[in-house]
């Protein structure tokens, strides 16, 4: 039912695109079957996209999409997925670890799309997942200590096949498995406070658009609505 929804979504996305010529693209699994729709459209010959991680170039590539890196032009649009959404269409991030680069993407598209099951919603951030937060290497024992003193909770360096997640910024990620979230915009920034934190996976404000799948059925919400 998941992998149906997120295809459900990804066709609704596909056509919500309409004749856009520079494309965002996000991470993970839902957004790796948007890009194979897309590329079995017809504006596949037609568009240029932005990937925000090698996850996602390499698939775009396999698809046979032209990619470009990001300079000059922004995206009209950028399509992600989140690991979490709240009713204020704030979101949880960094599930695939690619954070930093989807933020940046988010911020300087004219159009942040978010599509995905609804399995996604919440009532608060972090309510299932933990809070992921990516690190710089340099000190990183003193930061993740600092964390878990700071917000007086269990927080871990992300694991991958017994070493260190790795992100495609060369930095690790932590977790911190955080309470429910009452204020996302303060804990984003009081998070971003600590030194050696580069980038923290809550976006607030960022979302314009969220595409949900209930079974057979898409909801489309705007910010501000
Ligand atoms: C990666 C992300 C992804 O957008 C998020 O994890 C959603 O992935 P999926 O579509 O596989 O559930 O934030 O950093």
């Amino acid at each position: 039912m998941i992998e149906f929804e997120k295809r459900l979504v990804a066709r609704e996305a596909l056509k919500l695109i309409g004749d856009v010529k520079l494309l965002g693209l996000g991470s993970g699994s839902t957004v790796a079957i948007f890009v194979e729709e897309l590329a079995k459209s017809d504006k596949a010959g037609k568009i240029k996209v932005i990937p925000s991680s090698k996850q996602i170039e390499e698939v775009a590539r396999n698809q046979g999409l032209e990619v470009i890196y990001p300079d000059g032009e922004r995206p009209e649009i950028t399509v992600d997925g989140a690991d979490e959404i709240d009713s204020n269409l704030n979101l949880l991030k960094g599930g695939g670890g690619a954070l930093l680069r989807e933020k940046v993407l988010a911020y300087n598209s004219s159009t942040y799309v978010i599509i995905a099951d609804h399995t996604k919603l919440v009532e608060k951030l972090c309510s299932k997942r933990a809070l992921p937060v990516e690190v710089l290497p340099y000190g990183v024992s003193w930061t993740l200590g600092n964390l878990i003193k700071r917000f007086n909770c269990d927080a871990r360096i992300r694991i991958k096949d017994l070493s260190p997640f790795i992100t495609d910024n060369g930095n690790v990620i932590v977790d911190i498995n955080c309470p429910p979230l009452e204020d996302p915009a303060s804990m984003e920034s009081e998070v971003k406070g600590v030194p050696g934190v580069v980038e923290v996976g809550i976006f607030v404000g960022l979302a314009d658009l969220v595409l949900i799948a209930r079974g057979s059925e898409v909801k489309v919400v705007r910010q501000g609505f």
